[in-house]
Protein backbone atom coordinates (compact mmCIF):
# COMPACT_ATOMS: atom_id res chain seq x y z
CA UNK A 1 0.00 0.00 0.00
CA UNK A 2 1.57 3.69 -1.29
CA UNK A 3 2.00 6.03 2.00
CA UNK A 4 -1.01 9.05 0.80
CA UNK A 5 1.03 11.03 -0.97
CA UNK A 6 -0.34 14.38 -2.92
CA UNK A 7 1.43 14.38 -6.87
CA UNK A 8 1.86 17.78 -8.01
CA UNK A 9 3.05 17.48 -11.83
CA UNK A 10 4.47 20.80 -13.48
CA UNK A 11 5.50 20.94 -16.82
CA UNK A 12 9.07 22.43 -16.09
CA UNK A 13 12.02 22.04 -13.52
CA UNK A 14 11.70 25.40 -12.45
CA UNK A 15 7.77 25.21 -11.70
CA UNK A 16 8.80 22.36 -9.63
CA UNK A 17 11.25 24.24 -7.39
CA UNK A 18 8.89 27.25 -7.13
CA UNK A 19 6.42 25.27 -6.06
CA UNK A 20 8.44 23.76 -3.26
CA UNK A 21 9.79 27.07 -2.04
CA UNK A 22 6.01 28.68 -2.20
CA UNK A 23 5.40 25.96 0.51
CA UNK A 24 8.17 25.51 2.08
CA UNK A 25 7.82 29.29 3.19
CA UNK A 26 4.18 28.50 3.94
CA UNK A 27 5.13 25.79 6.23
CA UNK A 28 7.92 28.52 7.81
CA UNK A 29 5.53 31.04 8.89
CA UNK A 30 3.31 28.39 10.28
CA UNK A 31 5.78 26.55 12.08
CA UNK A 32 6.79 29.83 13.68
CA UNK A 33 3.52 30.91 14.70
CA UNK A 34 2.84 28.00 16.44
CA UNK A 35 6.14 27.06 18.27
CA UNK A 36 9.02 29.62 17.43
CA UNK A 37 11.11 28.07 15.39
CA UNK A 38 11.54 26.19 11.92
CA UNK A 39 13.10 23.10 11.61
CA UNK A 40 14.17 22.50 8.27
CA UNK A 41 15.93 19.06 7.23
CA UNK A 42 17.99 20.02 3.53
CA UNK A 43 18.02 17.48 0.83
CA UNK A 44 21.34 16.00 -1.08
CA UNK A 45 22.06 15.96 -4.37
CA UNK A 46 21.69 18.65 -7.64
CA UNK A 47 17.67 18.59 -7.43
CA UNK A 48 17.13 21.15 -4.86
CA UNK A 49 19.79 23.48 -5.67
CA UNK A 50 17.20 25.63 -8.26
CA UNK A 51 14.87 25.65 -4.01
CA UNK A 52 17.62 26.71 -2.61
CA UNK A 53 18.37 29.41 -4.56
CA UNK A 54 14.61 31.03 -4.66
CA UNK A 55 14.66 30.90 -0.49
CA UNK A 56 18.11 32.86 -0.80
CA UNK A 57 16.05 35.84 -2.84
CA UNK A 58 13.13 35.30 -0.12
CA UNK A 59 12.35 37.35 3.01
CA UNK A 60 11.54 35.13 5.85
CA UNK A 61 12.22 35.08 9.29
CA UNK A 62 15.61 33.08 9.26
CA UNK A 63 16.45 34.03 13.23
CA UNK A 64 14.05 31.32 13.67
CA UNK A 65 14.79 29.00 11.08
CA UNK A 66 16.74 25.55 12.24
CA UNK A 67 18.65 23.58 9.81
CA UNK A 68 19.83 19.90 9.39
CA UNK A 69 20.67 17.73 6.53
CA UNK A 70 19.23 14.70 5.74
CA UNK A 71 22.64 12.72 4.55
CA UNK A 72 26.11 14.07 3.67
CA UNK A 73 28.97 12.30 1.75
CA UNK A 74 32.15 11.54 3.51
CA UNK A 75 34.37 14.19 2.76
CA UNK A 76 36.11 17.20 3.62
CA UNK A 77 34.11 19.87 4.44
CA UNK A 78 35.12 22.10 1.94
CA UNK A 79 34.83 19.12 -1.05
CA UNK A 80 33.10 19.87 -4.00
CA UNK A 81 30.72 17.32 -3.65
CA UNK A 82 29.46 18.05 -0.17
CA UNK A 83 25.76 18.21 0.12
CA UNK A 84 26.52 21.12 2.67
CA UNK A 85 28.58 23.31 0.28
CA UNK A 86 25.91 23.30 -2.33
CA UNK A 87 23.18 24.37 0.03
CA UNK A 88 25.80 26.68 2.05
CA UNK A 89 26.61 28.42 -1.25
CA UNK A 90 23.11 28.36 -2.62
CA UNK A 91 21.58 29.44 0.00
CA UNK A 92 22.36 29.77 3.73
CA UNK A 93 25.78 31.98 3.07
CA UNK A 94 23.06 34.56 1.67
CA UNK A 95 20.84 34.41 4.04
CA UNK A 96 20.92 35.55 8.28
CA UNK A 97 20.24 32.32 9.44
CA UNK A 98 22.72 32.19 12.90
CA UNK A 99 25.46 29.96 12.66
CA UNK A 100 24.35 28.11 15.65
CA UNK A 101 21.39 27.07 14.32
CA UNK A 102 22.92 25.34 11.22
CA UNK A 103 23.41 21.53 12.39
CA UNK A 104 25.97 20.29 9.28
CA UNK A 105 26.58 16.48 9.66
CA UNK A 106 30.54 16.53 10.33
CA UNK A 107 30.85 13.51 7.86
CA UNK A 108 34.42 14.47 7.53
CA UNK A 109 34.89 12.53 10.89
CA UNK A 110 33.57 9.34 8.89
CA UNK A 111 30.85 7.64 9.19
CA UNK A 112 30.75 5.68 12.71
CA UNK A 113 32.05 8.64 14.73
CA UNK A 114 29.87 11.17 12.28
CA UNK A 115 26.30 9.67 12.90
CA UNK A 116 26.90 9.07 16.55
CA UNK A 117 27.22 12.61 17.25
CA UNK A 118 24.36 13.35 14.89
CA UNK A 119 22.24 11.25 16.19
CA UNK A 120 22.21 13.40 19.14
CA UNK A 121 21.75 16.16 17.69
CA UNK A 122 18.73 14.67 15.61
CA UNK A 123 16.96 13.13 19.20
CA UNK A 124 16.97 17.21 20.47
CA UNK A 125 15.84 17.95 16.92
CA UNK A 126 12.64 15.56 16.63
CA UNK A 127 9.55 16.52 15.40
CA UNK A 128 11.12 18.14 12.29
CA UNK A 129 8.42 20.67 10.98
CA UNK A 130 9.70 20.15 7.40
CA UNK A 131 11.93 17.74 5.47
CA UNK A 132 13.13 17.98 1.64
CA UNK A 133 13.92 14.77 -0.34
CA UNK A 134 15.26 14.01 -3.33
CA UNK A 135 15.35 10.32 -5.23
CA UNK A 136 17.74 8.68 -7.32
CA UNK A 137 17.04 6.20 -10.13
CA UNK A 138 16.88 3.54 -7.76
CA UNK A 139 14.50 4.83 -5.80
CA UNK A 140 17.30 5.59 -2.49
CA UNK A 141 16.61 8.44 -0.74
CA UNK A 142 18.83 10.98 1.35
CA UNK A 143 21.51 7.60 2.02
CA UNK A 144 18.92 5.11 2.00
CA UNK A 145 20.06 2.45 -0.49
CA UNK A 146 18.09 -0.33 -2.14
CA UNK A 147 19.46 -3.73 -0.31
CA UNK A 148 21.16 -1.26 2.72
CA UNK A 149 20.35 -2.55 6.28
CA UNK A 150 20.18 -0.58 9.33
CA UNK A 151 19.08 -0.30 12.82
CA UNK A 152 15.63 0.00 13.35
CA UNK A 153 16.42 1.88 16.93
CA UNK A 154 19.01 4.39 15.17
CA UNK A 155 18.15 7.65 14.06
CA UNK A 156 21.35 8.41 11.93
CA UNK A 157 23.32 5.38 10.66
CA UNK A 158 26.74 5.11 9.12
CA UNK A 159 26.68 3.83 5.52
CA UNK A 160 28.93 2.21 3.42
CA UNK A 161 29.24 0.63 0.18
CA UNK A 162 26.72 3.29 -1.18
CA UNK A 163 26.29 2.87 -4.95
CA UNK A 164 26.17 6.29 -5.71
CA UNK A 165 29.81 8.22 -5.50
CA UNK A 166 30.88 8.49 -2.63
CA UNK A 167 30.94 4.83 -1.16
CA UNK A 168 30.78 6.55 2.62
CA UNK A 169 27.85 8.44 4.23
CA UNK A 170 25.62 9.49 6.68
CA UNK A 171 21.94 9.06 6.72
CA UNK A 172 19.48 10.45 9.03
CA UNK A 173 17.26 6.79 9.42
CA UNK A 174 14.09 6.59 7.74
CA UNK A 175 11.80 6.34 11.34
CA UNK A 176 13.51 9.97 11.83
CA UNK A 177 12.98 11.39 8.76
CA UNK A 178 9.32 10.71 8.79
CA UNK A 179 8.92 12.37 12.11
CA UNK A 180 7.92 15.29 10.69
CA UNK A 181 4.91 17.73 10.45
CA UNK A 182 5.22 18.22 6.44
CA UNK A 183 7.68 16.24 3.45
CA UNK A 184 8.80 17.34 0.74
CA UNK A 185 9.67 14.95 -2.23
CA UNK A 186 11.77 17.09 -5.13
CA UNK A 187 11.83 14.89 -8.40
CA UNK A 188 12.62 16.18 -12.02
CA UNK A 189 14.62 14.58 -14.89
CA UNK A 190 13.63 11.84 -17.04
CA UNK A 191 15.98 9.34 -15.41
CA UNK A 192 14.14 9.31 -12.75
CA UNK A 193 11.03 7.64 -14.44
CA UNK A 194 11.65 4.15 -13.92
CA UNK A 195 12.17 4.67 -10.70
CA UNK A 196 8.71 7.08 -10.29
CA UNK A 197 6.98 3.95 -12.04
CA UNK A 198 8.64 1.22 -9.65
CA UNK A 199 7.47 3.49 -6.14
CA UNK A 200 3.83 4.27 -8.01
CA UNK A 201 3.43 0.54 -8.68
CA UNK A 202 4.44 -0.14 -5.27
CA UNK A 203 7.77 -2.03 -5.00
CA UNK A 204 9.24 -1.98 -1.44
CA UNK A 205 12.22 0.83 -2.02
CA UNK A 206 13.81 3.22 -0.18
CA UNK A 207 11.64 6.07 -0.83
CA UNK A 208 8.35 3.95 -0.10
CA UNK A 209 9.88 4.00 4.09
CA UNK A 210 9.73 7.31 4.50
CA UNK A 211 5.99 7.39 5.74
CA UNK A 212 4.99 10.80 7.95
CA UNK A 213 1.78 10.72 9.69
CA UNK A 214 0.67 13.33 7.43
CA UNK A 215 0.56 12.95 3.65
CA UNK A 216 3.55 13.55 1.50
CA UNK A 217 3.99 16.21 -1.09
CA UNK A 218 5.91 15.06 -4.20
CA UNK A 219 6.84 17.66 -6.83
CA UNK A 220 7.89 16.44 -9.64
CA UNK A 221 8.21 17.65 -13.46
CA UNK A 222 6.93 16.25 -16.26
CA UNK A 223 9.87 14.62 -17.78
CA UNK A 224 10.36 12.61 -14.51
CA UNK A 225 6.69 11.69 -14.61
CA UNK A 226 5.70 10.82 -18.27
CA UNK A 227 3.51 7.91 -16.59
C1 LIG B 1 22.97 12.57 -2.21
C2 LIG B 1 21.50 12.80 -2.01
C3 LIG B 1 20.71 11.80 -2.77
C4 LIG B 1 20.00 12.57 -3.84
C5 LIG B 1 19.47 11.69 -4.93
C6 LIG B 1 18.99 12.54 -6.11
O1 LIG B 1 23.74 12.82 -1.29
O2 LIG B 1 23.32 12.20 -3.32
O3 LIG B 1 21.12 12.90 -0.75
O4 LIG B 1 19.75 11.08 -2.04
O5 LIG B 1 18.91 13.31 -3.26
O6 LIG B 1 20.51 10.82 -5.35
O7 LIG B 1 20.10 13.26 -6.59
P1 LIG B 1 19.91 14.38 -7.76
O8 LIG B 1 19.02 15.43 -7.17
O9 LIG B 1 21.30 14.87 -8.02
O10 LIG B 1 19.27 13.66 -8.92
Amino acid sequence: MQHNSRWHTLEMADQVALAACQQILASAEYAIAEHGRFKLVLAGGSTPEKVYRLLAQADADWAHWFIYYGDERCLPADHADRNSLMATQAFLEKVSIPDAQIFTIPAELGPEPAAKKYQQIVASALPFDMVLLGMGEDGHTASLFPGHQHREDELAHAVYNSPKPPPERVSISARALSNTRHLIFLITGANKQEAVRNWRSGQDLPVATITPENPVDIYIDRDAYNA
